[in-house]
Parts: structure tokens; C-alpha cells; sequence
């Protein structure tokens, strides 16, 4: 059989590649982006409770209702902003199924989307499933700030969508208010959809305010956003999120959600929804990671490794640029086979090829596992 590949140039990824790695010379993981800690027993309890108790089956196909009602409240209350949770809010296998659900059902064949490079990986195959064009814009260390002018220049009257990501993975920085009403003009008066990746919106540091698109209503109305339990409550292998929009572009997100997935799993949304009484579950995630980010910081202190500090998410950004000349790819191969910490390289995140001797590490890890990491670090 003649097999016609839709993504020919897709292979395996960076995370999987540095994990094998990772694991073939007994390194030290701070590549992968999730927690070497367990979520919180009260959750667990939660959802094993649903599991038992004869929540197995089918939920509505927007998400059970009462989760649904929960999100509208939390919106309301952090961002100010009231969602109709019978039109406005879908629950989700994860952010990655409300990404592509939003692209599969807003970008059409022809259309060009604009992503913010280095961008989270799963934007760019969605595009060229859907057999649009991506346009990248790519942002330049060490401040990763974006020149609005720069990417409004790359906007064309084929331009569907305009993707963002705040807090930022992989760099850790975040939006301001200057970021979200520039970017409001652009889309003023534009048919352009902007997907919102927010599934580091708990994850934000030094008193930085999210912002959110939910409290920017010229943007909202032409935006989905995207937000994952498992990011913020420990639990990525869950695979349970949500995405949030204005009636008719939700509307039509659900035409295509109801064939992909229909309904994301039943006990972990009733387990999720009880969880969400709490609100201290998610408000002290930011001084919970800050203490990780900084307790990581202080344990490079004396390391040729410089930090750009981060902003938001689980990621803090390290210029190795005093230990080597090598390509970030090279290094981090390196920096796993030969010292025995796995990392993860910018430059698989970038259509073009920068040498910005940028290497990420993930703090979501046991203070331990910091500790064992940073004594081999330090040796370099
Ligand atoms: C920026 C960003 N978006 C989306 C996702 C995917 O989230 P989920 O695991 O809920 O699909 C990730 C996961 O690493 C991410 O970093």
C-alpha cells in the first residue's frame, strides 16, 4: 500500500527524544514538563469517590453542568468577566483536543495563522492538518518581548487566526496589558479568531496579574481560550480541560468537539467539580511554584548557568552560553549523556533556526530532585 503521509516532516518529539535519553544514562529529568510529585489526596479522593459511585457514564457533550457552572463562577470572580456556561464553556480531553478542535473547526484550507515562536509544539501540525499556512513571529532573547508593529505587518487578508500563549512555554514570560491592547487593535475590525492558550494562568509569579483574554471583551468575542486541569492541579496525565468563547465561535468549536471526542471523562469532571470549592486549591499554586523557581535560582547561583527569570509557568529559561559554543540541540544531548541532566533545547520550538544558547528547565520537581540536579550542574 502507498502510504500518503499528511505530516511527512512529523517525527518524534524533543520530550520523548530527551527522555529516552534521560533514561538510557540515568539522567536527572527536568526536561519534561510535569511534576515528579503527586497531586493533592483530597482530589484523588474526590474522583475515586465519582469512580465508585456510578459516575461512568456519558456526561453532556459540553461537560457536566455543574463543572460548567463552577468555571463561569471562577471567570467571574478572577477576571471579571460572566460566561454563559451553557454556551460559553466546553469541557475538554485536555488543552492539546481544545486546540485542535479549535483550529479544525475556525481555520479553513488556504488561511494563514499567525504563532508567537518559539511556540508549544502541538500549534503547527494542527495548521498543516487543516492545510493552512502558519506565519511565524519570532520573538528575540533575552526579553522575549514582541514588537506589535512587527507582527501587525505579518497580518493578511488571509489571516484566520492569531495564536497566543500567557504565561509562555517554553520562555516563561507573560502578557501585560500594553501586549493585550495591542493586540486588540490588530483584531479590531478584522475577521480574526485568537486562540488563548492559558494553561499557566494559576502559574504566575512576583504579583504579576494574568491577563487573561476573559477580561479583554473586544478580544473575547473573537477568541477561544484554552486552560488544563491537569497543569494546574498536578495531574497532566489526566488529560482534562476546558475551552472558553463567545456563543458563536463556541458554537461552532462544539460542531467538531462532539465528533472528536463527544464527552471528556465523567468521574474526573464530578471529582474536579468538588475540588473547585476550594478556592486555596488553585490561588496558592503562584507562591507554591515561585518558592520552586527561586529555591532552583539559589541552587545555580554559582553555576555557569545564567537565568532569564521566569515569569510564569514551570520553566525558567538558562543561558549556557559560558560553558559552550554548541547549538542548543547539541548541548542538551550533551548536557544529559555527559553530566547527567536532561533538558529541553528552544530551538525544536522555532521554524527558524536561532543560536541563542537557551536551554529550559523544569522546576515542578521535589526540592530533592532540584538539589540532586543543580550538584551536578554546579560541577560544570
Ligand atoms: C503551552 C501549552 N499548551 C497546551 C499544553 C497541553 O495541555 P494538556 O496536557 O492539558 O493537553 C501544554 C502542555 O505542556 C502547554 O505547555
Amino acid at each position: 500500500m502507498r502510504l500518503r503521509s499528511k505530516l511527512p516532516e512529523g517525527g518524534i518529539s524533543i520530550f520523548s527524544r530527551m527522555s529516552a535519553l534521560a533514561a538510557k544514562h540515568n539522567a536527572i529529568n527536568l526536561g519534561q514538563g510535569f511534576p515528579d510529585f503527586d497531586c493533592d489526596p483530597v482530589l484523588r479522593s474526590r474522583i475515586s469517590h465519582h469512580l465508585n459511585n456510578q459516575k461512568n457514564q456519558y456526561c453532556p457533550m459540553a461537560g457536566l453542568f455543574e463543572l460548567r457552572e463552577a468555571l463561569s463562577k471562577k471567570i467571574n470572580k478572577l477576571y471579571d468577566h460572566y460566561v454563559d456556561p451553557q454556551t460559553e464553556i466546553t469541557i475538554t480531553a485536555g488543552a492539546t483536543q481544545a486546540i485542535f478542535t479549535a483550529i479544525t473547526a475556525l481555520v479553513h484550507e488556504g488561511d494563514e495563522v499567525i504563532i508567537i515562536e518559539p511556540a508549544y509544539d502541538c500549534y503547527k501540525p494542527t495548521i498543516e492538518l487543516v492545510k493552512a499556512k502558519c506565519i511565524p513571529y519570532g520573538l528575540s532573547g533575552p526579553d522575549y518581548k514582541i514588537d506589535w508593529d512587527e507582527l501587525d505587518s505579518l497580518v493578511s487578508s488571509k489571516t484566520s487566526m492569531i495564536i497566543i500563549n500567557t504565561p509562555h512555554n517554553p520562555i516563561g514570560k507573560t502578557f501585560a496589558k500594553t501586549d493585550m491592547k495591542a493586540l486588540e487593535a490588530i483584531i479590531n475590525q478584522r475577521d480574526i479568531v485568537v486562540l488563548s492558550d492559558e494553561v499557566y494562568e494559576h502559574l504566575i509569579y512576583d504579583d504579576i496579574q494574568h491577563q487573561s483574554v476573559l477580561k479583554y471583551p473586544n478580544i473575547y468575542n473573537q477568541s477561544i481560550s484554552v486552560f488544563s486541569f491537569g497543569k494546574t492541579f498536578h495531574a497532566t496525565g489526566w488529560k482534562i480541560g476546558y475551552a472558553v468563547g463567545s456563543p458563536k465561535l463556541m458554537a461552532e468549536f462544539r460542531k467538531v468537539h462532539q465528533w472528536n471526542v463527544y464527552s471528556a471523562n465523567s468521574f474526573v469532571q464530578y471529582g474536579i467539580n468538588d475540588y473547585l470549592k476550594d478556592e486555596s486549591k488553585y490561588l496558592g499554586l503562584p507562591t507554591f511554584f515561585q518558592e520552586k523557581r527561586d529555591y532552583l535560582n539559589k541552587l545555580l547561583d554559582k553555576s555557569k548557568l545564567k537565568p532569564v527569570k521566569s515569569e510564569g509557568t514551570y520553566f525558567q529559561l538558562f543561558d549556557y552560553s559560558e560553558i559552550s559554543d554548541e547549538d542548543d540541540i547539541t548541548f542538551s544531548l550533551h548536557l544529559t549523556s555527559k553530566y547527567r541532566v536532561a533538558s529541553i533545547p528552544l530551538s525544536p520550538f522555532k521554524s527558524k533556526k536561532t543560536n541563542d544558547k537557551m536551554i529550559r528547565l523544569c522546576f515542578a520537581k521535589k526540592d530533592k530532585t532540584l538539589e540532586q540536579a543543580a550538584e551536578l550542574l554546579n560541577k560544570i
